[in-house]
Protein backbone atom coordinates (compact mmCIF):
# COMPACT_ATOMS: atom_id res chain seq x y z
CA UNK A 1 0.00 0.00 0.00
CA UNK A 2 0.79 3.55 -0.22
CA UNK A 3 1.97 5.73 3.05
CA UNK A 4 2.71 8.63 1.25
CA UNK A 5 3.53 10.95 -1.92
CA UNK A 6 5.43 14.05 -2.11
CA UNK A 7 6.74 16.28 -4.96
CA UNK A 8 8.71 19.31 -5.14
CA UNK A 9 10.22 21.86 -7.92
CA UNK A 10 13.45 23.60 -6.88
CA UNK A 11 14.98 26.93 -8.50
CA UNK A 12 18.46 25.85 -9.00
CA UNK A 13 19.36 29.51 -9.75
CA UNK A 14 17.78 30.14 -6.34
CA UNK A 15 20.26 27.37 -5.03
CA UNK A 16 23.36 28.80 -6.88
CA UNK A 17 22.24 32.08 -4.94
CA UNK A 18 21.96 30.56 -2.02
CA UNK A 19 25.32 28.96 -1.81
CA UNK A 20 26.94 31.91 -2.98
CA UNK A 21 25.89 34.11 0.18
CA UNK A 22 26.09 31.18 2.63
CA UNK A 23 28.23 29.01 1.17
CA UNK A 24 29.21 26.25 3.89
CA UNK A 25 27.00 27.68 6.57
CA UNK A 26 24.12 26.43 4.10
CA UNK A 27 26.09 23.60 2.85
CA UNK A 28 26.56 21.65 6.19
CA UNK A 29 22.91 23.14 7.52
CA UNK A 30 21.57 20.94 4.23
CA UNK A 31 23.30 18.46 2.64
CA UNK A 32 25.30 15.56 4.14
CA UNK A 33 29.19 15.03 3.81
CA UNK A 34 28.38 12.58 0.67
CA UNK A 35 26.08 14.95 -0.74
CA UNK A 36 28.24 17.85 -0.80
CA UNK A 37 31.31 15.22 -2.23
CA UNK A 38 29.04 14.09 -5.12
CA UNK A 39 27.53 18.12 -5.78
CA UNK A 40 31.23 19.30 -5.60
CA UNK A 41 33.15 17.08 -8.02
CA UNK A 42 30.28 17.93 -10.48
CA UNK A 43 30.07 19.66 -12.99
CA UNK A 44 26.83 21.00 -12.51
CA UNK A 45 27.19 21.66 -8.29
CA UNK A 46 24.27 24.05 -8.43
CA UNK A 47 21.69 21.31 -10.33
CA UNK A 48 23.04 18.18 -8.12
CA UNK A 49 22.64 20.29 -4.80
CA UNK A 50 19.27 21.34 -6.50
CA UNK A 51 17.99 18.15 -6.89
CA UNK A 52 18.52 16.84 -3.40
CA UNK A 53 17.03 19.84 -2.33
CA UNK A 54 13.84 19.10 -3.70
CA UNK A 55 14.31 15.43 -2.55
CA UNK A 56 14.49 16.21 0.47
CA UNK A 57 11.32 18.67 0.67
CA UNK A 58 9.29 16.01 -1.46
CA UNK A 59 10.04 13.40 1.28
CA UNK A 60 9.42 15.92 3.95
CA UNK A 61 5.98 15.87 2.02
CA UNK A 62 5.48 12.29 1.72
CA UNK A 63 6.43 11.55 5.75
CA UNK A 64 3.55 14.07 5.87
CA UNK A 65 5.44 16.34 8.19
CA UNK A 66 6.26 19.04 5.75
CA UNK A 67 9.96 21.16 6.26
CA UNK A 68 9.35 22.84 9.73
CA UNK A 69 11.84 25.50 10.98
CA UNK A 70 13.98 23.15 12.78
CA UNK A 71 14.15 20.62 11.62
CA UNK A 72 17.46 18.40 10.98
CA UNK A 73 17.67 18.53 7.08
CA UNK A 74 20.48 15.73 7.06
CA UNK A 75 18.01 13.67 8.19
CA UNK A 76 16.92 12.19 4.74
CA UNK A 77 19.70 12.47 2.09
CA UNK A 78 20.23 11.14 -1.05
CA UNK A 79 22.78 8.90 -2.38
CA UNK A 80 23.37 7.07 -5.81
CA UNK A 81 23.40 3.37 -6.77
CA UNK A 82 25.97 2.67 -9.38
CA UNK A 83 23.49 2.68 -11.73
CA UNK A 84 22.49 6.44 -11.27
CA UNK A 85 19.22 5.35 -9.80
CA UNK A 86 19.21 7.64 -6.51
CA UNK A 87 18.26 5.79 -2.99
CA UNK A 88 16.88 8.40 0.13
CA UNK A 89 17.92 7.21 3.41
CA UNK A 90 16.17 8.32 6.07
CA UNK A 91 17.87 8.64 10.07
CA UNK A 92 17.09 10.50 13.01
CA UNK A 93 13.42 12.23 13.15
CA UNK A 94 13.04 10.82 9.70
CA UNK A 95 13.20 7.88 10.42
CA UNK A 96 10.91 7.64 13.77
CA UNK A 97 8.34 9.17 11.17
CA UNK A 98 8.66 6.45 9.15
CA UNK A 99 8.14 3.83 11.64
CA UNK A 100 5.47 5.68 13.39
CA UNK A 101 3.53 5.52 10.28
CA UNK A 102 4.23 2.05 8.55
CA UNK A 103 1.58 -0.37 9.86
CA UNK A 104 2.30 -3.30 12.02
CA UNK A 105 3.97 -6.54 9.89
CA UNK A 106 5.05 -4.15 6.84
CA UNK A 107 7.81 -2.40 6.48
CA UNK A 108 8.34 0.58 4.56
CA UNK A 109 10.10 1.43 1.37
CA UNK A 110 11.30 4.91 -0.26
CA UNK A 111 11.48 5.79 -3.53
CA UNK A 112 12.70 8.23 -5.39
CA UNK A 113 13.11 9.97 -8.81
CA UNK A 114 15.19 13.03 -9.70
CA UNK A 115 15.34 15.15 -12.52
CA UNK A 116 16.31 18.78 -13.52
CA UNK A 117 16.55 21.21 -16.74
CA UNK A 118 17.93 24.27 -15.67
CA UNK A 119 16.67 26.29 -14.14
CA UNK A 120 14.17 23.49 -12.84
CA UNK A 121 14.90 20.30 -10.29
CA UNK A 122 11.91 17.90 -9.60
CA UNK A 123 11.72 15.45 -7.48
CA UNK A 124 9.03 12.82 -6.48
CA UNK A 125 8.73 10.43 -3.58
CA UNK A 126 6.57 7.85 -2.69
CA UNK A 127 6.47 5.53 0.58
CA UNK A 128 5.25 2.03 0.20
CA UNK A 129 4.28 -0.01 2.87
CA UNK A 130 5.03 -4.35 2.03
CA UNK A 131 3.95 -7.04 4.47
CA UNK A 132 6.78 -8.43 5.77
CA UNK A 133 6.49 -12.56 4.81
CA UNK A 134 8.18 -14.80 7.41
CA UNK A 135 9.14 -17.92 5.62
C1 LIG B 1 18.96 7.72 -16.25
C2 LIG B 1 19.09 8.71 -17.38
C3 LIG B 1 17.96 8.45 -18.38
C4 LIG B 1 19.00 10.16 -16.85
O1 LIG B 1 18.70 11.04 -17.88
P1 LIG B 1 19.09 12.60 -17.96
O2 LIG B 1 18.11 13.22 -18.86
O3 LIG B 1 20.53 12.70 -18.23
O4 LIG B 1 18.96 13.19 -16.52
P2 LIG B 1 17.74 13.76 -15.66
O5 LIG B 1 18.05 15.18 -15.33
O6 LIG B 1 16.38 13.52 -16.21
O7 LIG B 1 17.86 12.87 -14.35
C5 LIG B 1 19.03 12.79 -13.65
C6 LIG B 1 18.75 11.94 -12.45
O8 LIG B 1 18.25 10.68 -12.87
C7 LIG B 1 18.52 9.74 -11.84
N1 LIG B 1 19.05 8.52 -12.42
C8 LIG B 1 20.23 8.33 -13.02
N2 LIG B 1 20.37 7.06 -13.38
C9 LIG B 1 19.25 6.41 -13.03
C10 LIG B 1 18.80 5.07 -13.13
N3 LIG B 1 19.54 4.10 -13.66
N4 LIG B 1 17.58 4.75 -12.62
C11 LIG B 1 16.81 5.68 -12.05
N5 LIG B 1 17.18 6.98 -11.90
C12 LIG B 1 18.39 7.33 -12.41
C13 LIG B 1 19.53 10.39 -10.89
O9 LIG B 1 18.87 10.74 -9.70
C14 LIG B 1 19.97 11.64 -11.66
O10 LIG B 1 20.30 12.72 -10.84
P3 LIG B 1 21.57 12.61 -9.85
O11 LIG B 1 22.65 11.92 -10.62
O12 LIG B 1 21.89 14.02 -9.51
O13 LIG B 1 21.09 11.80 -8.68
C15 LIG B 1 20.46 8.58 -18.09
O14 LIG B 1 21.47 8.95 -17.20
C16 LIG B 1 20.70 7.17 -18.61
O15 LIG B 1 20.11 6.75 -19.60
N6 LIG B 1 21.57 6.43 -18.01
C17 LIG B 1 21.86 5.09 -18.51
C18 LIG B 1 22.57 4.33 -17.52
C19 LIG B 1 23.98 4.83 -17.41
O16 LIG B 1 24.53 5.45 -18.27
N7 LIG B 1 24.56 4.54 -16.26
C20 LIG B 1 25.89 4.98 -16.02
C21 LIG B 1 26.43 4.26 -14.80
S1 LIG B 1 26.53 2.53 -15.12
Amino acid sequence: MILGIGTDLANIERIEATLERFGDRFRNRVFTEAEQAKAERRRDTAGTYAKRWAAKEACSKALGTGLRMGIAWKDMSVTNLRSGQPVMHVTGWAAERLKAMTPEGHEAIIHVTLTDDHPWAQAFVVIEARPIVRV
